[in-house]
């Protein structure tokens, strides 16, 4: 089945919870902090704010979850932005910022936590951020954090069974056949690519667009490290032997794949660079701590399941979820490899853009 955006990041502040789980992203936050402020103070135009009259200066957020980690960046935003200000003109714009997320995202736990002394107006933009979401020309600065590696759907191919790249008794491309590999990568490709159209119409010329994209640093397969990559063939594995036991169909798991996608820093540059509407101001591998401050299997799995199980929930049934995480915590604090989050080698590409002028 397509998935249109029928799952989100686990809502509320429970055990469970992405905002109590995410303490990898906001790491990704802190780690981009210093080069998103830099970038602004050399690279920001503010002059079009004030080119004809006073506007309110507008920040989006594509794929915010429920803001915990988004807080802390639109602070880092919005106060780089009024130093800007600041230091060429004696007038600073009111500031709105537009919280992005899929429709089944818990906006409620949002706006009940915004910080009360933020320095800006918030508003809710429901919908997938691979299409268009806002008016021509009306976004002065866009970003988008630990979201990108979320593809649209799961590719069709994959999902056929007959098709070449169907996807039988796995859930995700790695150890798949090449030709599941490609599926997804076309899907990636052609997602992004219609992320920065959408972003180009939104954003005014010379706006800026800071992306932190979770990838991998190679394609090829280890068995010195892993990455998030590995970490879902190992739920894939349990999920097998569940099948095998009889506690979920063997059909269920052929039908279901994750939609996610880990881009390496070659690929996304050249997807990037097929689209003409931006420049690249920057772009480096971000020099973020990983997953080792998740050290215990326990910590390990419920990280996955805080951005997972409402996926795997929507396909298998809420009453197998403790069984698929209690053999997920097993399988990790019984592997050498995945127990020692030192070996966990995903990166975060950090690329800030400019829109181009028409
Ligand atoms: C891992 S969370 C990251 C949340 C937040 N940016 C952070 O850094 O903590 C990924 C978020 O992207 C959202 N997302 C995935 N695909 C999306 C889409 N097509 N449109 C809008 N949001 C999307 C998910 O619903 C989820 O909330």
């Amino acid at each position: 089945m397509p998935l249109l955006g029928l799952y989100a990041m686990n809502g509320g502040e429970g055990p469970n919870s992405y905002a109590q789980n995410s303490s990898y992203q906001r790491g990704v936050v802190d780690a981009a902090k210093p080069i998103i402020e830099e970038e602004i103070a050399t690279k920001l135009d503010v002059g079009h704010v004030f080119s004809t009259h006073v506007k309110p200066f507008r920040i989006a957020d594509f794929g915010c979850s429920t803001g915990h980690n988004s807080f802390p960046a639109m602070q880092i935003i919005t106060e780089s932005v009024q130093k800007k200000f600041r230091s060429e003109t004696s007038q600073i714009p009111d500031f709105q910022v537009l919280f992005n997320d899929q429709v089944f995202n818990d906006f409620n736990t949002l706006f009940r936590s915004i910080p009360p002394q933020k320095n800006y107006h918030a508003a809710a933009v429901a919908g997938s951020f691979h299409e268009r979401l806002l008016p021509k020309a009306s976004l002065d600065f866009a970003y988008c954090s630990c979201a990108l590696n979320w593809i649209s759907e799961v590719p069709k191919a994959v999902r056929d069974d007959t098709s070449p790249a169907w996807n039988k008794g796995r859930v995700h491309y790695t150890g798949a056949v090449q030709e599941v590999f490609e599926a997804y990568s076309n899907r990636y490709a052609n997602d992004i690519g219609s992320f920065l159209e959408a972003r180009a119409e939104e954003l005014v010329s010379g706006g800026l667009m800071t992306l932190l994209v979770p990838a991998a640093p190679c394609f090829e397969h280890s068995e010195t490290f892993y990455t998030t990559q590995s970490e879902l063939e190992l739920i894939g594995s349990c999920l097998v032997d569940m099948a095998k036991k009889g506690l979920i169909g063997e059909e269920k798991v052929d039908t279901f794949n994750f939609p996610l996608y880990f881009t390496i820093p070659q690929e996304l540059k050249a997807i990037i660079e097929r689209s003409n509407s931006f420049s690249i101001e920057r772009m480096e591998i971000l020099n973020n701590p990983g997953k080792c401050t998740l050290r215990s299997a326990d910590a390990r799995a419920t990280y996955l399941r805080a951005t997972c199980e409402g996926l795997l929930k929507n396909h298998f049934g809420s009453e197998v979820m403790d069984e698929l995480f209690d053999r997920y915590t097993k399988k990790i604090a019984a592997s050498p490899l995945f127990l020692d989050p030192d070996n966990e080698k995903s990166i975060i590409i950090l690329v800030i853009l400019k829109r181009k002028a028409e």
